[in-house]
């Protein structure tokens, strides 16, 4: 059957546009960010905080990893949609409905190709097969949650006849999210806006379900597309914090919110995202990923509202909006405050980390203090960040198998560096002196000759808390180990502290998987 024009635009009632972030999902599924249950779930309240409506917790069937983390964010959060993927299959709907089984509002999204190229040579499924298992998964799913949304994967690149044929379908079998993905970031804004036209032109029942667009950033057009779909009626986009994503990421969260709050004139919509908590949510994204913001990526690289030349210095002295489109405030920037001492006592630092956004136990907050107390004699300037570095660091940790209990360094331009660590190791207290080919080849090398196992280093990044010669230094360690890796990070004023602390914390995530593979009789001391 051929579809005909013959539908008039449904007329956008409302100007809200929904926010389903992915990070935790297609944002994962980037080579280098996986993440455990206790980081999705501190990146899962931060969107909470941040306003998504929508979380796309991960794909429940893909691993046991995922379906604890879906579980786990379902039991705790109370506010956004929590959601879970699946594909077209009984057995991958059952497993994202278990997951769901406790969350307070549920959604399961089913996607199925629906393009030539993937139907002939993905699925070898003729269009008929494939129209039959849209309408058995989506009403499957539609009998175990009363939310579902469909997505025909590869969908910019799908014949449009076949398209409308396939969204109609899921619409009547229950579906009230249709979701079109750009899946391999193909499409060009004009083509991509008016595919959605195209779609609400011409499927009769469209107006059962709510547009939502996925784009990917290939030809870095995603958040350019996902704008230019609003204005033909699309009202939710998927995206994910700093843009991560599979190859070259989905569209940015930041950018696409950031623009619709600043562009109103010609972006007439609303996201109910609480902006000024983006750039806390970035953070934290890198800090636990290792995945540093380029400098200069719009809303939160560390350029972006930095003015280095005179001549915009001295507009922005005489009046901000010269150079200024946007406040930092706005995104969460604010001005690195100098904030305590070492005189500050325990409420006004419990104070402060409630500003900050922390609600932490009576047991975090000793220990975070105490820490506090120990850099203050270190670092005369305590600023904002640091108080955010420290308490992110000493909450990133899942086990204590291995502690570094001192290290001491020799290194310089006349020979090679020696590192010194004693280490406790399941109780026992180790210790080596080892040489290096420099200060983090030896402290690396020697953590590693005394804790057993093939794992091997991924990523070693440094980044500066704040400026000045005495900023702590927030360093990020990925080890990868058959075939899994895992992220340890720790800030300290010395950064070889901190990197052998980043490294202690990665092997004891690394030791934590072990543990759940039944191997921790296997992890002994060399
Ligand atoms: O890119 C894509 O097509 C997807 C789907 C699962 C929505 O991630
Ligand atoms: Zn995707």
């Amino acid at each position: 059957m051929k579809y005909k024009n013959n539908k008039n635009v449904n007329e956008v009632t409302t100007d809200k546009v929904l926010i389903f972030d992915t990070t935790l999902r297609d944002g994962e599924q980037s080579p280098g960010c996986s993440m455990n249950l206790e980081e999705k779930l501190r990146i899962a309240e931060t969107l909470q905080t941040l306003g998504v409506d929508i979380i796309e917790a991960g794909f429940a069937i893909a691993s046991n990893g995922d379906f604890e983390s879906i579980k786990k964010i379902s039991d705790t959060l109370d506010g956004p949609i929590i959601c879970s993927l699946s594909r077209a299959a009984h057995k991958d709907i059952d497993r994202s409905a278990e997951a769901l089984r406790y969350a307070k509002r549920k959604r399961i999204h089913t996607f199925l190709s629906t393009s030539p190229l993937h139907m002939k040579y993905k699925l070898q499924m003729e269009p008929e097969d494939v129209l039959n298992m849209v309408i058995d998964s989506v009403s499957y799913a539609r009998n175990k949650v009363e939310d579902v949304e469909w997505s025909p994967e590869d969908g910019s690149r799908t014949e449009h006849d076949f398209l409308c044929r396939c969204v109609e379908a899921a619409i009547t079998a229950g579906a009230t999210t249709i979701n079109i993905p750009d899946t391999v970031g193909y499409a060009i804004p004009e083509e991509f806006g008016s595919l959605i036209k195209m779609i609400k032109n011409r499927v009769p029942n469209i107006d059962k379900a709510i547009i939502s667009v996925h784009c990917h950033n290939d030809l870095g057009l995603a958040v350019a597309n996902s704008l230019e779909s609003l204005k033909e009626g699309a009202r939710q986009i998927e995206c994910t914090i700093n843009g991560i994503g599979e190859r070259a990421g989905n569209t940015s969260l930041e950018e696409v919110v950031m623009a619709i709050k600043t562009r109103k004139d010609l972006l007439p919509y609303s996201t109910n995202i609480n902006t000024e908590v983006i750039t806390r949510s970035s953070r934290l994204l890198s800090t636990i990923t290792g995945f540093s913001v380029q400098p200069n990526k719009a809303i939160v690289g560390a350029n972006a509202f930095a003015h280095e030349s005179g001549i915009h210095q001295d507009g922005m002295l005489k009046h901000a909006g010269t150079y200024e489109i946007m406040t930092p405030e706005s995104v969460g920037l604010n001005k690195s405050t100098l904030v305590m001492g070492k005189h500050s006592g325990r409420h006004a630092f419990k104070a402060k980390l409630n500003e900050l956004g922390y609600e932490v136990s009576d047991n975090q907050l000793n220990d975070a203090f105490h820490r506090f107390k120990d850099l203050s004699d270190k670092k005369k300037d305590m600023f904002d960040d640091d108080i955010i570095a420290l308490v992110d660091d000493g909450i990133s940790d899942s086990g204590d198998f291995v502690k570094l209990n001192s290290l001491s360094l020799t290194c310089g331009s006349n020979g090679p560096a020696v590192a010194k660590l004693s280490l406790t190791i399941f109780d026992t207290v180790e210790e080596i002196e080892i040489n290096g080919d420099g200060p983090v080849d030896a402290v690396f090398k020697g953590i590693s000759s005394l804790v057993e196992g093939s794992y091997n280093l991924q990523l070693f990044a440094v980044n500066a808390v704040t400026e000045g010669t005495d900023a702590q230094a927030e360093v990020t360690v990925r080890l990868m180990e058959d075939g899994r890796s895992v992220n340890g990070q720790a800030a300290d004023t010395d950064t070889m502290v901190a990197a052998a602390r980043a490294y202690i914390s990665a092997l004891n995530k690394l030791i934590v998987k072990r543990e759940k593979k039944s191997l921790l009789s296997q992890t002994i001391i060399k």
